[in-house]
């Protein structure tokens, strides 16, 4: 039987990750990211699709391509999350469960940063719980399928 699938998609600048701004993104390197939600995917039984772009059209067609072949979204869509109508409206004709995931807090940084557009459109949301975060939110997709299977 092929395993659930996860398409887990970061946005722009993510790609700098263990240099970028180490006092508020931490030293975790974006591959060391992809490391750990391998493992943790793994003993939960899902495959995952780890991507990132600094590119807004590419992640809209990563996202309808989700919808199509995943069964979950984990979504860090960088400071497209405070401006991008058109990565929103990809999540929401997306049928799965979406779990916006940040590394800092935007509630505790600029008030810019206080408008997600993809917390508009995602079932749950993770800040402030670096790199952590996105093992959480593989949790929390492991659970609401548990949830559904238990259901039927
Ligand atoms: C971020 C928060 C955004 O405000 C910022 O533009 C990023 C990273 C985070 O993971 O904390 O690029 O998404």
């Amino acid at each position: 039987m092929t395993k659930p699938s996860i398409h887990i998609l970061n946005g722009p600048n993510l790609n700098l990750l263990g240099t970028r701004q180490p006092e508020i993104y931490g030293a975790t390197t974006l591959a060391d990211i992809e490391a750990s939600c391998r493992a943790h995917a793994e003993s939960l039984g899902f495959a995952i699709v780890f991507r990132q772009s600094n590119r807004e059209g590419e992640l809209v067609d990563w996202i309808q391509e989700a919808a199509r072949e995943s069964e979950g979204v984990i979504l860090n869509a960088g400071a497209y999350t405070h401006t991008s109508l058109a990565i929103m409206d990809a999540l929401l004709a997306c049928p799965h469960d979406i779990v916006e995931v940040h590394l800092s807090n935007p509630q505790r940084r600029e008030s810019y940063r206080h408008r997600s557009y993809v917390a508009a459109a995602s079932r749950g949301s993770i800040c402030g719980c670096g790199a952590r975060g996105y093992l959480l939110a593989l949790d929390a997709l492991d659970g609401w399928r548990k949830d559904r299977a238990g259901r039927s």
